[in-house]
């Protein structure tokens, strides 16, 4: 029964909605109450809608596939002749011959792998992989910052996180020789803020302890290594590597995901995990934009070299006008905006002038670390990414601080107070 005191949301509840028990009222009256029942994201993102000439960077369109008609063409056709095929879970699917499995063959050889299983999105890939190798008695070591999906496989298997330091090999090291063997896993690239993976040491630290290690490519593939097959195999590191997972919905612009390992794994993976028999595979229609996108991948390398031609123009602009972005590397540049005031300072800002990247506040980020962050395409023309710097440049020259270098900080600052500008804040 609904209890009188603490019911914050109830006054926007029409009809056709059972009243909600204190714990539920409680959970969602914190984001939603204080903008009259949309959620605090709603309500941002509606602020800087994009005018035609605004430079927007806030998609994870890396390659510009997202609109090709190339893809479009390829889906429609195959939906014209054979409709949808079946919508059952990908354990149904057994025909060997199918599309399916013909695309996991072909995407297991271009990461040089041994098999893969389609599956039907990234966040499924890697919560079920967590689900299906970990168990009650594992330990998994976590980067902090690894995907939330990552995190939350360790929870559908109810086995045991053990964080470790972002890209700290050592601190790996320490926590498995403490832990005993289990499961490493990290993202190659990590979305928010551009990290690479020290993934030769982070391997060397997962082999000494007996652990097997995965490693999520969804931000590198595509983009990075030979015929963009990722980090991994830029290092050399494929037979080295128990399980790679990527989302198709960057570089490939598409709603799937792929776990890559040796055919053994894959086998159970693809028999065992609970999203592949719980949950309906992706289409076959979606297989041939699939297929047409990688196709267009390996045909036009001008896209990779064009995105890293890019990103470098981008983090050398903004470097030169001073601002801190000497952790981002490839096509994810961050700039660090610190807490809330000057994340929404920073942003208005950007808007300002038709400059649109994202926002990043926790639980995305670590407390008082909120970012913009900017990830580029191959499309952005030189025009648009000097206007991103210039903005920035401006945003600097008017007196604010926020996401300098340390020493481009005291120079912006003289005597270490903050220039009272029109638009002048500090982090
Ligand atoms: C590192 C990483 N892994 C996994 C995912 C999930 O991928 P998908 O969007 O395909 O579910 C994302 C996407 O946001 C991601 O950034």
């Amino acid at each position: 029964m609904q209890s009188a005191k603490a019911a914050p949301c109830q006054h926007l509840k029409k009809h056709g909605a059972a009243p909600n028990p204190d714990f539920i009222e409680a959970a969602v009256s914190g984001p939603l109450d204080r903008f009259a029942g949309r959620h605090i994201s709603h309500v941002t993102l509606g602020w800087d809608q994009p005018g035609p000439d605004g430079v927007v960077m806030r998609s994870n369109d890396y390659l510009s596939l997202a609109g090709d008609p190339r893809i479009a063409r390829a889906k429609a056709e195959e939906l014209l002749a054979h409709g949808h095929g079946d919508a059952i879970s990908r354990v149904f699917v057994h025909d060997r011959n199918d599309a399916h499995r013909a695309f996991e063959h072909r995407f297991a050889e271009l990461l040089r792998a041994e098999d893969a299983v389609l599956a039907m999105s990234g966040y499924n890939a890697n919560t079920g992989l967590m689900q299906a190798f970990a168990g009650k008695d594992v330990v998994v070591y976590l980067d902090h910052r690894a995907h939330a999906s990552l995190w939350e496989g360790v929870s559908a298997a109810r086995a045991r996180a053990i964080p470790f330091r972002h890209n700290d090999a050592g601190d790996l090291a320490r926590k498995i020789r403490h832990f005993g063997p289990g499961i490493v896993a990290v993202d190659a690239l990590y979305s928010t803020d551009g990290h690479v993976a020290p993934l030769v040491d982070i391997v060397a630290a997962a082999e000494a302890g007996g652990c097997a290690i995965i490693v999520d490519e969804t931000h590198s593939f595509g983009c990075q290594g030979p015929g963009g097959a990722g980090i991994v195999v830029e290092l050399g590191l494929e037979d080295r590597v128990h399980f790679r997972t990527v989302g198709l919905s960057k570089a490939v612009a598409a709603r799937g995901g792929m776990v890559v390992g040796s055919a053994c794994n894959m086998e159970f993976f693809r028999y065992e995990a609970f999203p592949m028999i719980f949950s309906t595979s992706v289409l076959g229609y979606e297989i041939a934009g699939f297929d047409k996108t990688l196709d267009i991948i390996r045909d036009e390398p001008w896209r990779r070299e064009q995105l890293a031609v890019n990103q470098r123009f981008l983090r050398d602009g903004l470097a030169d006008v001073g601002y801190d972005v000497t952790r981002s590397d490839r096509q994810i540049v961050a700039i660090i905006t610190g807490g809330f005031e000057d994340t929404v300072f920073f942003r208005e800002a950007l808007a300002k002038r038709g400059i649109f990247g994202s926002v990043f506040c926790p639980p995305a980020t670590p407390k008082g670390a909120s970012l913009i962050r900017f990830t580029l395409n191959c499309s952005l023309t030189a025009t648009d990414l000097d206007r991103t710097i210039a903005a920035c440049d401006d945003i600097r020259r008017k007196g604010s601080t926020i996401g300098l270098a340390s020493r481009a900080r005291v120079r912006s600052v003289p005597g270490g107070t903050t220039r009272n500008g029109p638009e002048s804040r500090s982090n």
